[in-house]
């Protein structure tokens, strides 16, 4: 294995802190010089490039959030001349003006280069066929995975997400090893074997490189099961670079390796901010180490995780994310994210993995009902029963009252990319 290695990931651990904090020390002058807001926000903080001697001494820098990015809209967090970009990708959000993101030449060489290792680390080789179901476009995913598959010396069937049906067609006749997919379409993806009657456990799929949302251990087993594939998570965001960010490990499937030698993580309270040590559960905090047109000095990602040491590789792991603060569900001071619901649906025999989160108003409190598909050969009491078990499962493991609807087979909209769980109905109240 280590023959296959690239030089990042045979540093040991001294070298990569080394390597760091001289990469750290370079983009902080690299933003302080050249992008306005940076310069603006550390001389408020009262601080300056030069007072990072250690990496514990980022903790003294202002945190970025996604306002601050929107608010430069659209190229003001950009460190490099115009001229300098070789492309721009956007992220949509729910409300208001998108962002937008930049990348060098170097920059898009590098995350080629990470792409490849996160895909040598899910077991994909040289040679190899990779079938891309990742949305091409202003997202990062298709092309993200595109070049990164190119790279490793694979070749890639850029088919983009949507027309499901060709979808199955494709991976029949082109004989993929490797699928890269949200594993919500993933499972759009079974239904239409099945409606076509081809078996999805016989085809030449061997790894699925899952990720773009949050999905649970339950999720792994059931793709795995269903398809006869292995199934890992791959974690990025389009602010600190895309898909490839950070790779579980096809060999150990125990959390990711986050590339530290190009991404620093912090966890920080998402409250109060403070950084919190490693194991410890919060928000994942990023400073980009390597990145010339858009770095980002601790920008906070929402998402919740915490951070484990390194195993299979010599960087430390993140644990698979819980789900983004935003969408955590406040339900009579109870937290609750969709991945909970996620691994009681999945455990319940007579439901489909589908589900469905619905949030209303009933009087001043908030009210969840959760909506589970049945599956097909499911009887009306075994529905009933799945209704009930579900309930309580909420009730014992989350600790509050939720409504279940089992609903018919194949009524709840499916995912041709990034799953929205939850329906928020409380405005029409
Ligand atoms: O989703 C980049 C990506 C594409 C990652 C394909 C993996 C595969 P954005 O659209 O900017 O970028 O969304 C980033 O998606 O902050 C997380 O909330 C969520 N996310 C991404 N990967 C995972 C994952 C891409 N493996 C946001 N597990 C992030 C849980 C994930 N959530």
């Amino acid at each position: 294995m280590s023959d296959l290695l690239d030089a990042g990931e045979r540093l040991g651990r001294d070298e990569l802190a080394a390597l760091q904090l001289e990469r750290l020390r370079a983009t902080l002058r690299h933003v302080y010089e050249h992008v306005p807001f940076y310069r603006q926000s550390f001389d408020k903080a009262g601080v300056r490039p030069e007072d990072c001697g250690s990496l514990a001494d980022l903790a003294r820098f202002p945190f970025t959030v996604k306002a601050d990015l929107r608010e430069q809209y659209p190229f003001g967090m950009f460190a490099v001349d115009q001229s300098e970009i070789r492309r721009l990708h956007a992220s949509s959000g729910t409300t208001g003006r998108p962002t937008v993101v930049g990348y060098t030449e170097r920059d898009l060489d590098t995350w080629a280069d990470v792409v490849a290792r996160s895909l040598r680390a899910a077991g994909a080789r040289p040679g190899h066929t990779v079938h891309v179901a990742y949305g091409y476009g202003l997202f990062t995913g298709g092309l993200g995975a595109h070049y990164g598959a190119e790279r490793l010396g694979c070749t890639v069937i850029p088919a983009s997400g949507g027309m499901t049906a060709r979808q199955v067609q494709l991976i029949q006749d082109l004989r993929p090893e490797i699928i890269m997919i949200t594993p919500s379409y993933m499972l759009t993806l079974l239904d239409e074997f099945e409606r076509q009657g081809v078996d999805p456990r016989g085809t030449s799929l061997k790894v699925g490189v899952f990720g773009a949302e949050p999905w649970t251990e339950e999720m792994r087993r059931e793709i795995e099961e269903r398809f006869a594939i292995d199934a890992v998570d791959i974690y990025g965001l389009s602010e600190v670079m895309g898909p490839g960010v950070a790779q579980e490990c096809v060999e150990t499937k125990d959390g990711l390796h986050i590339w530290e030698d190009h991404f620093y993580p912090e966890i920080v309270d998402p409250i109060t901010g403070e950084v919190l040590p490693d194991g410890a559960e919060g928000e994942l905090v990023f400073t980009s180490l390597t990145k010339e047109a858009m770095p980002v000095v601790r920008y906070r990602t929402r998402d919740l995780t915490r951070l484990l040491p390194g195993t299979a590789r010599v960087f430390r792991r993140m644990e698979k994310v819980t789900g983004r603060s935003d969408d955590m569900v406040i339900l009579r001071g109870v937290n609750l994210f969709p991945t909970q619901i996620e691994e009681i649906v999945l455990r319940t025999p007579a439901v489909a993995p589908h589900f469905q989160l619905r949030l209303t108003k009933e009087g001043r409190l908030d009210a969840l009902t959760v909506r589970a598909e049945a599956r097909p050969d499911a009887s009306p009491e075994q529905r009933a029963d799945a209704a009930r078990t579900i309930a309580a499962a909420v009730k014992d493991g989350i600790g509050v009252s939720v409504a279940v609807e089992v609903v018919d087979p194949e009524t709840l909209e499916r995912s041709v990319g990034k799953i929205k769980r939850i329906v928020d109905l409380r405005r029409e109240h």
